[in-house]
Protein backbone atom coordinates (compact mmCIF):
# COMPACT_ATOMS: atom_id res chain seq x y z
CA UNK A 1 0.00 0.00 0.00
CA UNK A 2 1.45 3.65 -1.00
CA UNK A 3 0.95 6.01 1.93
CA UNK A 4 2.43 9.12 2.37
CA UNK A 5 3.19 8.93 6.48
CA UNK A 6 1.80 11.63 8.63
CA UNK A 7 3.29 9.94 11.55
CA UNK A 8 5.54 7.04 11.84
CA UNK A 9 6.63 5.22 15.66
CA UNK A 10 9.35 3.07 15.04
CA UNK A 11 10.70 0.81 17.89
CA UNK A 12 8.85 2.93 20.75
CA UNK A 13 9.03 2.02 23.99
CA UNK A 14 8.36 3.42 27.05
CA UNK A 15 8.32 2.34 30.53
CA UNK A 16 6.25 3.33 33.71
CA UNK A 17 9.17 1.89 36.27
CA UNK A 18 8.89 -1.72 35.53
CA UNK A 19 6.10 -1.98 33.61
CA UNK A 20 6.57 -2.23 29.86
CA UNK A 21 3.22 -0.60 28.99
CA UNK A 22 4.70 0.46 25.11
CA UNK A 23 6.66 -2.41 23.73
CA UNK A 24 8.92 -2.39 20.42
CA UNK A 25 5.93 -0.12 19.09
CA UNK A 26 5.69 0.31 14.91
CA UNK A 27 2.56 2.08 13.74
CA UNK A 28 2.83 4.25 10.05
CA UNK A 29 -0.93 6.51 9.64
CA UNK A 30 -1.21 7.75 6.09
CA UNK A 31 -2.49 11.16 5.66
CA UNK A 32 -5.80 11.29 5.21
CA UNK A 33 -6.20 7.80 7.28
CA UNK A 34 -8.35 6.91 10.17
CA UNK A 35 -6.97 4.17 12.63
CA UNK A 36 -9.17 2.73 15.11
CA UNK A 37 -7.14 2.02 18.39
CA UNK A 38 -8.84 -1.08 20.35
CA UNK A 39 -7.57 -3.54 23.05
CA UNK A 40 -8.23 -4.73 26.35
CA UNK A 41 -7.91 -2.06 29.40
CA UNK A 42 -4.15 -1.24 30.68
CA UNK A 43 -3.05 -2.34 26.76
CA UNK A 44 -1.44 0.43 26.69
CA UNK A 45 -3.83 2.41 24.24
CA UNK A 46 -3.88 5.78 26.09
CA UNK A 47 -0.19 5.99 26.73
CA UNK A 48 0.65 5.73 22.95
CA UNK A 49 -1.65 8.59 22.35
CA UNK A 50 -0.13 9.93 24.92
CA UNK A 51 3.11 9.48 23.42
CA UNK A 52 2.49 10.60 19.61
CA UNK A 53 1.09 14.10 21.36
CA UNK A 54 4.46 14.10 23.85
CA UNK A 55 2.53 14.45 27.27
CA UNK A 56 4.42 11.30 27.80
CA UNK A 57 8.34 10.71 27.11
CA UNK A 58 9.29 7.24 25.61
CA UNK A 59 12.36 5.60 26.17
CA UNK A 60 13.80 4.66 22.80
CA UNK A 61 12.41 4.23 19.51
CA UNK A 62 11.77 7.45 17.30
CA UNK A 63 7.90 8.91 16.51
CA UNK A 64 7.98 11.65 13.82
CA UNK A 65 5.15 13.77 12.49
CA UNK A 66 5.15 14.64 9.17
CA UNK A 67 8.52 14.15 8.59
CA UNK A 68 9.99 15.79 11.29
CA UNK A 69 10.88 13.76 14.90
CA UNK A 70 9.46 15.16 17.93
CA UNK A 71 11.12 17.65 19.91
CA UNK A 72 12.10 16.57 23.46
CA UNK A 73 10.96 20.07 25.18
CA UNK A 74 10.53 23.64 24.22
CA UNK A 75 9.26 25.80 21.81
CA UNK A 76 9.56 23.11 18.89
CA UNK A 77 7.02 20.71 21.37
CA UNK A 78 4.33 23.82 21.88
CA UNK A 79 4.44 23.67 18.10
CA UNK A 80 4.09 20.45 17.36
CA UNK A 81 1.30 19.75 20.41
CA UNK A 82 -0.97 22.23 18.45
CA UNK A 83 -0.42 20.14 15.22
CA UNK A 84 -1.65 17.13 17.04
CA UNK A 85 -5.43 17.48 18.49
CA UNK A 86 -6.32 15.57 21.15
CA UNK A 87 -9.55 14.90 22.85
CA UNK A 88 -10.38 12.94 25.61
CA UNK A 89 -13.14 11.23 27.34
CA UNK A 90 -13.17 14.06 29.54
CA UNK A 91 -14.32 17.08 27.78
CA UNK A 92 -11.84 19.43 30.03
CA UNK A 93 -13.59 22.51 28.63
CA UNK A 94 -13.47 26.14 30.88
CA UNK A 95 -16.44 26.34 33.19
CA UNK A 96 -15.81 29.72 33.71
CA UNK A 97 -15.82 30.64 29.76
CA UNK A 98 -18.47 31.13 27.03
CA UNK A 99 -18.20 27.86 24.13
CA UNK A 100 -17.29 30.44 22.14
CA UNK A 101 -14.32 31.53 24.19
CA UNK A 102 -13.32 27.57 24.91
CA UNK A 103 -12.67 27.77 21.07
CA UNK A 104 -10.65 31.02 20.37
CA UNK A 105 -8.87 30.87 23.82
CA UNK A 106 -5.68 28.92 22.22
CA UNK A 107 -6.06 30.50 18.78
CA UNK A 108 -4.71 33.48 20.26
CA UNK A 109 -2.64 32.18 22.29
CA UNK A 110 -0.69 29.80 20.81
CA UNK A 111 -1.45 30.81 16.88
CA UNK A 112 -1.40 34.60 18.16
CA UNK A 113 -4.65 35.34 16.16
CA UNK A 114 -6.50 38.73 17.16
CA UNK A 115 -9.41 37.78 18.86
CA UNK A 116 -11.60 38.69 16.40
CA UNK A 117 -9.80 36.87 13.77
CA UNK A 118 -10.08 33.69 16.22
CA UNK A 119 -13.76 34.19 17.13
CA UNK A 120 -14.57 34.08 13.40
CA UNK A 121 -13.10 30.86 12.85
CA UNK A 122 -14.84 29.94 16.04
CA UNK A 123 -18.22 30.29 14.97
CA UNK A 124 -17.00 28.30 11.83
CA UNK A 125 -15.94 25.19 13.55
CA UNK A 126 -18.97 25.78 16.16
CA UNK A 127 -21.09 25.60 12.50
CA UNK A 128 -19.30 23.02 11.69
CA UNK A 129 -20.12 21.01 14.85
CA UNK A 130 -23.65 21.73 14.57
CA UNK A 131 -23.30 24.28 17.45
CA UNK A 132 -23.49 27.43 16.21
CA UNK A 133 -26.84 28.72 17.90
CA UNK A 134 -24.94 27.09 21.75
CA UNK A 135 -21.86 30.30 21.04
CA UNK A 136 -22.18 32.28 24.42
CA UNK A 137 -23.84 29.37 26.54
CA UNK A 138 -21.36 27.67 29.44
CA UNK A 139 -20.21 24.32 29.16
CA UNK A 140 -22.90 23.33 31.89
CA UNK A 141 -25.80 24.72 29.71
CA UNK A 142 -24.72 21.73 27.53
CA UNK A 143 -25.52 18.09 26.79
CA UNK A 144 -22.07 15.88 27.45
CA UNK A 145 -22.48 15.26 23.58
CA UNK A 146 -22.38 19.25 22.81
CA UNK A 147 -19.33 19.71 25.58
CA UNK A 148 -17.29 16.55 23.22
CA UNK A 149 -18.26 18.37 20.32
CA UNK A 150 -17.56 22.01 21.05
CA UNK A 151 -14.06 20.11 22.17
CA UNK A 152 -13.59 18.63 18.92
CA UNK A 153 -14.08 22.26 17.31
CA UNK A 154 -11.49 23.79 19.72
CA UNK A 155 -8.89 20.86 18.98
CA UNK A 156 -9.39 21.77 15.41
CA UNK A 157 -9.31 25.41 15.69
CA UNK A 158 -5.53 24.98 16.07
CA UNK A 159 -5.54 23.49 12.26
CA UNK A 160 -3.54 20.64 13.42
CA UNK A 161 -2.40 18.09 10.55
CA UNK A 162 -4.08 15.42 12.99
CA UNK A 163 -6.69 14.28 15.46
CA UNK A 164 -6.18 11.81 18.49
CA UNK A 165 -9.14 10.66 20.12
CA UNK A 166 -9.07 8.71 23.39
CA UNK A 167 -12.44 7.88 24.40
CA UNK A 168 -14.56 10.29 23.11
CA UNK A 169 -17.67 8.98 23.81
CA UNK A 170 -17.30 6.52 26.84
CA UNK A 171 -18.48 9.78 29.66
CA UNK A 172 -21.47 10.29 27.23
CA UNK A 173 -25.03 8.87 27.20
CA UNK A 174 -26.47 6.57 24.70
CA UNK A 175 -28.27 8.72 23.12
CA UNK A 176 -25.32 11.63 22.44
CA UNK A 177 -22.46 9.44 21.43
CA UNK A 178 -23.83 9.38 17.74
CA UNK A 179 -24.03 12.71 17.84
CA UNK A 180 -20.13 12.76 17.95
CA UNK A 181 -19.13 9.59 16.02
CA UNK A 182 -21.02 11.58 13.02
CA UNK A 183 -19.03 14.82 13.65
CA UNK A 184 -15.93 12.50 13.74
CA UNK A 185 -17.16 10.74 10.33
CA UNK A 186 -17.32 13.83 8.80
CA UNK A 187 -14.06 14.91 9.35
CA UNK A 188 -12.77 11.99 8.04
CA UNK A 189 -14.78 12.10 4.97
CA UNK A 190 -12.79 15.80 5.19
CA UNK A 191 -9.69 13.69 4.84
CA UNK A 192 -8.68 15.00 8.79
CA UNK A 193 -5.52 12.26 9.52
CA UNK A 194 -7.68 10.44 13.37
CA UNK A 195 -6.06 7.73 15.46
CA UNK A 196 -9.14 7.18 17.49
CA UNK A 197 -9.51 4.84 20.33
CA UNK A 198 -12.38 3.56 20.63
CA UNK A 199 -15.17 0.71 22.21
CA UNK A 200 -17.65 1.51 19.07
CA UNK A 201 -16.95 -1.28 16.59
CA UNK A 202 -19.84 -0.31 14.14
CA UNK A 203 -17.49 3.31 14.12
CA UNK A 204 -14.66 1.25 13.36
CA UNK A 205 -15.95 -0.89 10.39
CA UNK A 206 -17.66 2.12 8.89
CA UNK A 207 -15.28 4.99 9.54
CA UNK A 208 -11.68 3.13 10.03
CA UNK A 209 -9.09 2.03 7.27
CA UNK A 210 -7.51 0.59 9.82
CA UNK A 211 -7.57 -1.46 13.05
CA UNK A 212 -4.57 -1.84 15.51
CA UNK A 213 -5.30 -4.81 18.03
CA UNK A 214 -3.45 -3.60 21.06
CA UNK A 215 -2.83 -5.99 24.15
CA UNK A 216 -0.03 -5.79 26.73
CA UNK A 217 1.56 -3.04 25.34
CA UNK A 218 2.24 -4.82 21.75
CA UNK A 219 0.68 -3.89 18.09
CA UNK A 220 -1.00 -7.41 17.94
CA UNK A 221 -2.87 -7.10 14.76
CA UNK A 222 -3.06 -4.04 12.38
CA UNK A 223 -5.79 -4.85 9.42
CA UNK A 224 -8.30 -3.42 7.54
CA UNK A 225 -11.89 -3.40 9.30
CA UNK A 226 -13.43 -5.91 7.35
CA UNK A 227 -10.69 -8.51 7.69
CA UNK A 228 -10.39 -7.77 11.43
CA UNK A 229 -13.84 -8.19 12.20
CA UNK A 230 -14.48 -10.92 10.19
CA UNK A 231 -11.05 -13.31 10.30
CA UNK A 232 -9.01 -11.84 13.33
CA UNK A 233 -5.49 -14.07 13.17
CA UNK A 234 -4.37 -13.77 17.05
CA UNK A 235 -6.30 -15.60 20.11
CA UNK A 236 -6.24 -12.46 22.18
CA UNK A 237 -7.50 -11.02 19.32
CA UNK A 238 -10.67 -13.38 19.00
CA UNK A 239 -11.16 -13.18 22.89
CA UNK A 240 -11.54 -9.72 22.82
CA UNK A 241 -14.32 -9.51 19.81
CA UNK A 242 -16.23 -12.12 21.20
CA UNK A 243 -16.43 -10.76 24.88
CA UNK A 244 -17.11 -7.34 23.03
CA UNK A 245 -19.35 -8.36 20.71
CA UNK A 246 -21.69 -10.47 22.70
CA UNK A 247 -23.46 -6.93 23.81
N1 LIG B 1 1.21 7.62 34.85
C1 LIG B 1 1.30 6.30 35.03
N2 LIG B 1 2.11 5.76 35.96
C2 LIG B 1 2.23 4.43 36.12
N3 LIG B 1 1.55 3.52 35.38
C3 LIG B 1 0.72 3.99 34.45
C4 LIG B 1 0.53 5.40 34.22
N4 LIG B 1 -0.36 5.56 33.21
C5 LIG B 1 -0.72 4.32 32.83
N5 LIG B 1 -0.09 3.37 33.56
C6 LIG B 1 -0.20 1.92 33.40
O1 LIG B 1 0.20 1.63 32.07
C7 LIG B 1 -0.61 0.60 31.51
C8 LIG B 1 -1.25 1.11 30.25
O2 LIG B 1 -2.16 2.14 30.58
P1 LIG B 1 -3.06 2.88 29.51
O3 LIG B 1 -3.81 3.93 30.24
O4 LIG B 1 -2.22 3.30 28.37
O5 LIG B 1 -4.01 1.70 29.05
P2 LIG B 1 -5.34 1.75 28.15
O6 LIG B 1 -5.18 0.71 27.11
O7 LIG B 1 -5.60 3.14 27.72
O8 LIG B 1 -6.45 1.25 29.17
P3 LIG B 1 -8.01 1.67 29.31
O9 LIG B 1 -8.75 0.89 28.26
O10 LIG B 1 -8.39 1.24 30.69
O11 LIG B 1 -8.11 3.16 29.10
C9 LIG B 1 -1.60 0.22 32.60
O12 LIG B 1 -1.12 -0.91 33.26
C10 LIG B 1 -1.62 1.42 33.50
O13 LIG B 1 -1.94 1.06 34.82
MG1 LIG C 1 -7.12 4.48 28.08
Amino acid sequence: MAVDPLIELRDVNKYFGELHVLQDINLTVGRGEVVVVIGPSGSGKSTLCRAINRLETVESGSIVIDGRPLPAEGKGLAQLRAEVGMVFQSFNLFAHKTVLDNVSLAQVKVRKRKKGAADRRSRELLERVGLAAHADKFPAQLSGGQQQRVAIARALAMDPKALLFDEPTSALDPEMINEVLEVMRQLARDGMTMIVVTHEMGFARSAANRVVFMADGCVVEDRVPEDFFTSPSSDRAKDFLSKILKH
